[in-house]
């Protein structure tokens, strides 16, 4: 049935349904454009029916359309590979869960990054963490018949209301064991809720993010893969492909999660998501609620991937398009194009960081220093909003927000910085700052000026090494009971013994005991040049003053 691409959902639906129409559709450019009666009918459920026709439609051809679903595109033996990608330990758990999963009657699947994985990889030895088995059955009743039947297998944790339970194979292989399922989203960004359980694999692997996490590993046929979405061949054209032409409504994070897998294998998105994802974005957003958890952890993931040109194509991508917008909808807040540009150098100058940073660099490393600048330039009340809604700690946000302020002063504060810096100007540089703060802001003087970077980098590594743990041994009450007068002064002797012990020339507590005493009697002959010794500081009350027994 043909409708104009603007109509509104509400409208599309009751005009498919009076004319049992399973597609409406339009003409562009020569191409026709349907949208299916189902996925109408799901935009309406989740209360986006005032959005036009054409947020979902996607071209005739497309292989995304209904109906070609329950075919299989390909039923490939992978076996071969299994000996020779998997770790020993996987394997082994394998065959032993293929001989339970056939006694218990049931079809069983390694689902998700494993699979994909094994097929996108040539030479690696994979990595195998936790693994996602996905049975068309009851997943609470198998994980049961499997710890009854082989010690390997123990039950750690059963959700009930999940249909799920975690397992460990011998000491520390973990399953996740799901029955398969049909899911809906009661609102855009919304967690699902299952409808059904024990489905047809088809139907679980449908409602999944892109074709290429939706291939099964068959356990029972052990070493089969199935593909009912095309996925092997999109894994052939490097390419992500959502599923199915909602998908970015239900669950907006797969947007991060597409830009991830592009940077991570350095694949492109297809042309149909690349536009659905262009239609979320402008028409979606605003009805786009909660969800900040699992956009912090999809973030997490794109912003992780190593420095590549494909990470460096998919952030500029992330941010050219407006996908940063998914951080909170709400606010009006737009970079501008030096800010675009200036989160694209990041990329580049990264890797030199992260070599003469080694073995400081923190977990989230590369995801702290890009909200740095993603946020660097935000109004306050923005960034606090956004903040809010990611969840970001407390130790992050005070980082960024560090960095925010310092930002105005980086050329000045480290501009005399130079190859011959003393210890005492290092050490006052790079004290009291959180480290992402320092390396951000040493990264924003690399954008101008690399030779200074280079410099700060190693000042900053050397700081790390010798200084960053340098304290005195006495303390604000030992000066006092050693005589100096309470107040000011003991700052100031502080700060002085600090900077003294900083050259190397207090190795102990001795010394520094013997350098306040010598102040103090300095002291006393400038006011008494005649006095010859200034008299002995009473005994000191403070134990801790008393060097210790040798
Ligand atoms: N999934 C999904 N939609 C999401 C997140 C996950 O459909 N928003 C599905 C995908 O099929 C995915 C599986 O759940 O393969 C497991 O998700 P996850 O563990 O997050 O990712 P992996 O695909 O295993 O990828 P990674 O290598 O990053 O762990």
């Amino acid at each position: 049935m043909n409708v104009e691409p603007s109509l509104p959902i509400y409208e599309a639906v009751l005009q498919a349904h009076g004319g049992h129409f399973d597609f409406v559709g339009y003409v562009r450019d020569g191409l026709r454009y349907v949208a299916h009666r189902d996925d109408l009918h799901k935009m309406a459920s989740m209360g986006l029916d005032t959005l036009p026709v054409e947020c979902i439609a996607i071209p005739e051809t497309s292989p995304l359309l209904h109906g070609e679903r329950s075919e299989l595109s390909a039923k490939a033996d992978y076996s071969r590979r299994l000996t020779q990608y998997f770790p020993v330990y996987f394997v082994a758990a394998l065959y032993e869960l293929q001989s339970l999963i056939l006694k218990f009657d049931a079809k069983g699947y390694v689902i998700g990054g494993i699979t994909r994985d094994l097929l996108l990889y040539n030479e690696k030895r994979l990595a195998v963490r936790d693994v996602d088995i996905t049975i068309e059955g009851d997943a609470i009743a198998l994980s049961n018949f499997l710890m009854e039947n082989s010690r390997n297998f123990q039950v750690l944790e059963r959700y009930p209301e999940f249909g799920t339970a975690k397992m460990r194979y011998k000491e520390s292989l973990m399953f996740d064991v799901a029955s398969t399922r049909e899911e809906v989203y009661p609102h855009c960004g919304a967690l699902p809720m299952v409808v059904k359980r024990g489905v047809p694999l088809v139907d679980d692997v449908i409602r999944r993010d892109f074709t290429i996490n939706a291939l099964a590993f068959s356990i029972h046929e052990l070493g089969h893969v199935l593909d009912y979405s095309n996925g092997i061949r999109d894994i052939e054209m490097r390419q992500i492909r959502v599923l199915h032409p909602v998908s970015f409504f239900e669950d907006p994070s797969r947007i991060l999660r597409a830009l991830k897998f592009c940077a991570r294998f350095d694949f492109e998105l297809a042309e149909e998501t690349h536009r659905l994802l262009e239609y979320f974005l402008q028409c979606g957003g605003r009805f786009y609620k909660g969800g900040g958890e699992r956009i912090k952890q999809e973030l997490k993931g794109l912003l992780g991937v190593a420095e590549s040109e494909a990470k460096r194509r998919c952030l500029r991508l992330f941010m050219e398009s407006g996908c940063y917008r998914l951080l909170n909808m709400e606010t009006p807040y737009q970079h501008t194009t030096e800010s675009i540009e200036r989160l694209d150098r990041l990329s580049l100058l990264l890797p030199v960081v992260e070599s003469s940073l080694s073995g400081y660099v923190v977990p989230d490393f590369l995801f702290d220093i890009h909200l740095c600048f993603l946020f660097g330039d935000m109004p306050s009340e923005d960034f606090q909003k956004t903040s809010q809604r990611l969840g970001l700690t407390k130790a992050k946000r005070e980082a960024i927000e560090h960095f925010r302020k310092l930002r105005p002063s980086i050329a000045e504060r480290f501009g005399t910085l130079h190859e011959f810096a003393s210890p005492v100007e290092i050490y006052d540089l790079f004290h009291g700052l959180p480290f992402i703060t320092v390396v951000a802001c040493i990264l924003e003087l690399g954008f101008d000026n690399q030779p200074l970077m280079k410099t700060a980098l190693a000042a900053f590594a050397t700081y790390k090494r010798k200084w960053e743990r340098l304290h005195l041994e006495l303390d604000g009450n030992d000066l006092i009971d050693l005589g100096v007068p309470e107040g000011r002064a003991v700052g100031q002797l502080l700060d002085e013994l600090l900077h003294v012990k900083l050259a190397g020339r207090l190795p102990d507590r001795l010394d520094e005991i013997q350098y306040v005493q010598n102040h103090l009697q300095a002291q006393a002959e400038a006011v008494n040049p005649v006095a010859e010794s200034v008299e002995p500081a009473e005994e000191p009350t403070n134990s801790h003053v008393v060097p210790p027994a040798p």
